[in-house]
Order: C-alpha cells, then sequence, then structure tokens
C-alpha cells in the first residue's frame, strides 16, 4: 500500500502533539512535516516530551512547508479559514480539526456567528469528519472537517434516536463536562493553576459553538431547541456528555433501545456500548479512555418518567480530535480503519 507524505500546522498545541503521537507510529505514513511559529528550529520532544527520543523531527516555518499528499490543520478556532486557501495548493487532501468549516450552509453559520463566513463557497467542499455518521462521504473527500469533541460526544450518544424520530426534542437537555486541555496550550486567566485546580466551572450555560454542528448532525434547524451547557472539570483530557432525552413513546424498553444502539454502532469499531449491571464502572468514564479512540456509549431508562439518560464518554484529544482525524485518513488511504488507533488506554492511571 502506498506511503503518505504528511503536514501538521499548528503542531505544537496539543492536538498537533496527539497528532504526531499517532501518526509517528503509521505504518503508512513515510514522512512528516510539522509546523510552529514559536519552535520553528527545535525538535518535537522539547515542546511534546512524550515523544522525546522518538525521532529526530524538527518543527519548521509554515513558510518553509513543501508539497506534501496531506495536511492536518491544527490551528486555533478562526484560523483555518485563511490557512487553507496557501494549503491547498500544497497538499490535494485536507483534514481540518479547526471549528472553521464544520457547517454545511452559510446560511447557518451567519445565524450561529452572526457574521458572513470569510470562504462561504468552501463550506460545501468539507465532509463533516465523524466516520460513524458519514464514512462513505469521507472516503471520497479532498476536504475533511474534523467534528468537534463536544460534539462527537453528543451526537453519537444522540444520533440513533433522533434519526429515528423517538424524542420529544423541546425536551433534551445535554450536560458535558470537558478537560482543561481542550482549551490548548495558551495560558489564559482562567487557566492559572491558582484558579483552575480543583475548579468546577460552568464556562458555557448557553450559547456553546459546539450546539450548530449537532444541531446539523442530528437533523435539527437552527430555530429547533437543545438545551446545552458545558462545565470545565479538574482532569486534563476527557469529555462526558450526560443527555436527558424524553422518549416520545414512553413503552420503549431498555431492551428495544439496546436493540437500537446496536444496530447503528455494534460494527463500529470505536463506539463501544457500555452497561455493566453492576461494579463502579456500570456507565462511561472519560479517564480510562485517555489517550484513546474509543467513544464509550451506555443509558439508564427512568422508571418513573419518559426519562432516558445516555452518556457518552470520550478523549477530547483522542476521539475528540486528533485520533478521529487519524480514522478518517485511514478510510482515505484505504488503512484498517484501526490502524495506529489499537491503544486500549490505561487502567488504573
Ligand atoms: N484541544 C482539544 O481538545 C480540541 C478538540 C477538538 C478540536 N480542537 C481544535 O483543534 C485546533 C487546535 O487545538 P489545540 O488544543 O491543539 O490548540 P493549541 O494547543 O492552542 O495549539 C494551536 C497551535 O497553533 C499555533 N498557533 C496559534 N495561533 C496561531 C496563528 N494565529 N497562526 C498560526 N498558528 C497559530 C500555535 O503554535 P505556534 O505558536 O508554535 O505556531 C499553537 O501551538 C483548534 O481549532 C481547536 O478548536 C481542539
Amino acid at each position: 500500500m502506498r506511503e503518505w507524505s504528511v503536514g501538521i500546522v499548528g503542531g505544537s498545541g496539543y492536538v498537533g502533539g496527539e497528532l504526531l503521537r499517532l501518526l509517528l507510529g503509521h505504518p503508512g505514513v513515510s514522512d512528516i512535516q510539522v509546523t510552529s511559529r514559536r519552535h520553528a528550529g527545535r525538535r518535537i520532544g522539547t515542546v511534546h516530551p512524550n515523544l522525546r527520543g522518538r525521532t529526530g523531527l524538527k518543527f519548521r516555518r509554515a513558510e518553509d512547508l513543501q508539497p506534501c499528499d496531506l495536511i492536518f490543520i491544527a490551528l486555533p478556532h478562526g484560523e483555518s479559514a485563511e490557512a487553507t486557501r496557501q494549503l491547498a495548493q500544497l497538499a490535494p487532501l485536507l483534514i481540518d480539526l479547526g471549528g472553521d468549516f464544520r457547517l454545511d450552509d452559510p446560511g447557518t453559520w451567519r445565524h450561529y456567528h452572526g457574521v458572513d463566513h470569510p470562504l462561504p463557497d468552501e463550506l460545501c467542499e468539507f465532509v463533516y469528519g465523524l466516520p460513524e455518521l458519514h464514512r462513505e462521504r469521507i472516503r471520497r473527500a479532498s476536504r475533511i472537517s474534523s467534528a468537534g469533541c463536544n460534539a462527537t460526544a453528543t451526537i453519537l450518544a444522540l444520533h440513533p434516536l433522533y434519526s429515528r424520530g423517538l424524542v420529544d426534542i423541546s425536551r433534551t437537555v445535554v450536560e458535558v463536562k470537558a478537560g482543561t486541555s481542550q482549551g490548548g496550550n495558551a495560558p489564559t486567566a482562567g487557566s492559572h493553576h491558582p484558579d483552575r485546580s480543583g475548579a468546577l466551572r460552568c464556562y458555557r450555560p448557553v450559547g456553546h459553538r459546539h450546539v450548530a454542528e449537532i444541531k446539523q448532525e442530528l437533523g435539527l434547524r437552527p430555530s429547533d431547541p437543545l438545551h446545552f451547557s458545558a462545565t470545565a472539570v479538574d482532569m486534563v483530557r476527557g469529555v462526558q456528555a450526560v443527555c436527558h432525552v424524553f422518549l416520545r413513546d414512553p413503552s420503549l424498553t431498555e431492551r428495544d433501545i439496546w436493540a437500537i444502539y446496536r444496530q447503528d454502532y455494534g460494527p463500529e469499531p470505536f463506539v463501544r456500548l457500555v452497561n455493566e449491571k453492576r461494579g463502579p464502572h456500570r456507565l462511561p468514564d472519560p479517564r480510562p479512555l485517555a489517550g484513546t479512540n474509543f467513544c464509550d456509549i451506555g443509558f439508564v431508562r427512568d422508571p418513573d418518567s419518559s426519562r432516558l439518560v445516555v452518556i457518552a464518554a470520550l478523549d477530547n484529544l483522542g476521539k475528540g480530535a486528533a485520533g478521529q482525524a487519524v480514522q478518517a485518513f485511514n478510510i482515505v488511504s484505504g488503512h484498517s480503519e484501526t490502524r495506529a488507533l489499537e491503544f486500549t488506554g490505561l487502567y488504573p492511571v
């Protein structure tokens, strides 16, 4: 099978580091270039200490990037759109991990952002990079916009129910808890250790950016309700989405719901259905998923109402970012979808 030359733009960030870790172990990748403005000329192990001694690769300036087969764009939100124009001259396949191209429709973008998208005609060129929903489109894509981390957990948790019209959509409440690495490596007042350590900070009670892509993928209109809040918790990696949905047909049993989830996710290599009868690991918890590409999903039926609580967990840098992007690369390149993503996580951690 052909070997690919790959670029990573924004490679000194947390997502860039995770991409490097995965791609350095990928047998289908022969050559990697990685850019950084601050660290050009330095070995990557000086910035990503887990990769020390793994490779002699050094960061280079974006201006020095040479043509290659594929570029992963791991720039901060809002920076990809402009960069895409230049990067498209260097590589026929782009996988963007930011949020700039996740919405299909320029009108929807304007609805959520209050301004026009800088490249509105490009939005439809990008395939939303969530393999469980768009595998065949990803296989043929030349532009992929990898799904957001909170969005991936929420969409995978709810899609089996929404796609079948089983939910009273006016009542769904999603509470996401997210680890600190979600905010990237740039220090802010809120990330200063004495302020951040031990904090339980509801940073986006309403108006989270990911709501737009979640609604798009669940087949909702921008005006449809989805009650979504996000809280930053005291862990480094991890997202847990606790989704309260109300079934339109209260006679649906837990067994019926299992059958639905198994039908959608049974063959999926990275979605695991979790529902142990006893013990501390009955429901999905992101902690043992650190470094993996798994999204664990479980649910509990409330016996006293039509409520179903669906819980999804993942690593925001894994299935929520770099792992998912490598999964998309595997699909496009014809490698086994699990290539370089076999890590099972650590327990205990
Ligand atoms: N963190 C997550 O959990 C997560 C999950 C899913 C998706 N994402 C998305 O993935 C992207 C990268 O996230 P991240 O967490 O890796 O961010 P990050 O840690 O802040 O890294 C981004 C890197 O981009 C470079 N950069 C910053 N501003 C730039 C600019 N104006 N122009 C060019 N380069 C710039 C910086 O490197 P230099 O200064 O060294 O050049 C920085 O190390 C973001 O769009 C984010 O929304 C993140």
